[in-house]
């Protein structure tokens, strides 16, 4: 599996490293605020069990499983829920955590699905950004890494359902997707 990686982009030390960085801030932000951290599965999996161990002060974990339609025939604004939250976000201050924001369609929509809800306030935590491909408004509040565009795979991130379990973010080489 990893000969089918390029490149390492970012290793396990670094991402522990932002998630440290990270932690830190989001424990001053949300100190006292009870926030309910919601993991997007699948792919943030990996990267949320490391933020959430980071934050010293009261939370509540809950997941979320949702797929953009992702194109411009449908509407925008729409996400499909694959699966719901277990908890209400009425009246609480929400935290996303995701592992890359591309497009922003994904997350536009999740952010306006949970205002909608009555969430007090909604931020996003993401691993990787990737701001060039920017379709929908999105401002992440905290994120990892700024990714250059190339399709990246690891760290929950896949490609066809692989490659989510590797231990860093690396580039896919070509040859695997000509393959396909
Ligand atoms: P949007 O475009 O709505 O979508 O921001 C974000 C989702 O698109 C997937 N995505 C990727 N997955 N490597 C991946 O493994 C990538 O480089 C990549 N870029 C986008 C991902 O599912 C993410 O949640
Ligand atoms: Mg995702």
């Amino acid at each position: 599996m990893n000969n089918d990686i390029k490149a390492v982009l970012y290793s396990k030390e670094q991402i522990d490293e932002v998630a440290r960085n990270l932690g830190e801030r989001i424990t001053k932000d949300f100190e006292g605020k009870n926030p309910l951290v919601i993991c997007v599965l699948k792919g943030a999996v990996l990267f949320m069990a490391d933020i959430v161990r980071q934050i010293d002060t009261y939370c509540e974990l809950d997941f979320m499983d949702v797929s953009s339609y992702g194109n411009n025939t449908v509407s925008s604004g729409e996400v499909k829920i694959i699966k719901d939250l277990d908890v209400s976000v009425k009246g609480r201050n929400v935290l996303i955590v995701e592992d890359i924001i591309d497009t922003g369609r994904t997350l536009a929509s999740l952010v306006e699905l949970l205002k909608g809800r009555d969430a007090a306030s909604v931020k996003i935590c993401t691993l990787l950004d990737k701001p060039d491909r920017r379709v929908k408004t999105v401002k992440p509040d905290y994120v990892g890494f700024e990714v250059p565009n190339e399709f990246v795979v690891g760290y929950g991130l896949d490609f066809q359902g692989h490659y989510r379990n590797l231990p860093y973010v690396g580039i896919l080489k070509p040859e695997i997707y000509e393959n396909i």
